[in-house]
């Protein structure tokens, strides 16, 4: 939480059937609020897992291939006038809920009403919304109980960089549109 990144704003890109692809992001929480590590590429970015079957949540493990994750890039955002709030951008992985994700960070590719991002929404974390990016409470019905704690960070670096590594630069490379 400050404002010394207030020039750089961090994106998020849903990448089709993958993950989200986090471009600048400094401020990544788990549930209790502890800051989690983020292993930067070079690019300076990460891939978080959508699809929530990475054994390395909150990061992509490259799971979603495994199991054939079919996620379209942008999903209809959710009509919430409200979500206003202002801060520092940053994403809090929710105990068994979806990436709460605050301070205005841009989610390319969606067209947001009035073309204002809002300063708040939720991106789903377990793989089974009906309105993929986003959240719409289906996480509840499937009893998707990862509790949003940063228990990777031993495995991360062992494999899940090693994936991570192929993600983001995979992204990379598919983002013209
Ligand atoms: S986290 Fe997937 S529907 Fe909420």
């Amino acid at each position: 939480m400050s404002s010394e990144h207030d020039d750089a704003r961090p994106t998020i890109k849903p990448r089709e059937n993958g993950p989200l692809r986090v471009d600048g992001l400094r401020d990544l929480f788990d549930s209790r609020g502890d800051r989690i590590a983020i292993a930067r590429r070079g690019k300076g970015n990460i891939a978080l897992c959508r699809c929530g079957e990475s054994h390395t949540k909150p990061f992509c493990d490259g799971t979603h291939k495994v199991i054939d994750f079919r996620a379209a890039i942008a999903g209809e955002p959710p009509d919430d006038d409200a979500a206003s709030e202002t801060g520092s951008p940053a994403v809090h992985v929710t105990a068994a809920g979806p990436y709460d994700v605050i301070g205005g960070i841009e989610l390319l590719g969606t067209a947001w009403p009035g073309e204002t991002v809002p300063g708040r929404y939720s991106l789903c974390r377990c793989g089974h919304s009906g309105n993929k990016p986003f959240c719409d409470g289906t996480h509840q019905q499937v009893g998707f109980d990862d509790p949003g704690l940063d228990t990777t960070a031993t495995a991360r670096d062992a494999a899940g960089s090693e994936a991570a590594a192929q993600e983001p630069a995979d992204a990379g490379g598919s983002d013209a549109g």
